[in-house]
């Protein structure tokens, strides 16, 4: 199976919890610049959010994809306080056509005072563990 872990991170937080995913799975993991022409058996796609928007690029990469890019999407997002990044991501990839599994992954993201230290040991391990349910079918 050609699995695709892709990544939006300004602060290497989202990117941290992409390696943890890709580790699980053997794999490696690429940021949205990285990736062109994506043809993979599943993505897992990850961002964070930034004054309640996603990156610019993240929406860029989710423009370049078509119906015939993944088989199956998997969504995971880091952010302060909320699953906003998964839910941004999920409209603009149904804006698309492009149907996302409901397993999604949501880990906080450190900023400012708040969720110091996260992604922490445990959420990289609770990220490795998503990646192999998702997987395993
Ligand atoms: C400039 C900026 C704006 C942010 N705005 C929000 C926001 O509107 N809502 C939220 O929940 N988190 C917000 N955050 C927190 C980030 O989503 C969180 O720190 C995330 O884990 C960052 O991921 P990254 O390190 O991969 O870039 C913001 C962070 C920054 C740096």
């Amino acid at each position: 199976m050609n699995i695709a872990v892709v990544y939006q991170s300004r602060g290497g937080n989202t990117k941290k919890v992409a390696e943890a995913i890709a580790r699980a799975l053997h794999t490696a993991a690429w940021s949205v610049e990285e990736v062109k022409d994506l043809d993979c058996d599943v993505l897992i796609l990850g961002s964070a959010v930034y004054a309640a928007m996603l990156d610019k690029k993240t929406k860029r990469f989710i423009d370049s994809l078509d119906g015939t890019s993944a088989r199956r999407v998997f969504l995971f997002g880091t952010s302060a306080g909320g699953r906003k990044p998964i839910g941004m991501m999920k409209r603009a990839l149904d804006g698309k056509g492009i149907p996302v599994d409901e397993r999604t992954l949501y880990i906080p993201g450190s900023f400012a005072f708040m969720n110091k230290g996260r992604p922490n040991e445990e959420d990289l391990a609770k990220a490795a563990d998503w990646a192999k349910s998702i997987i395993k079918e």
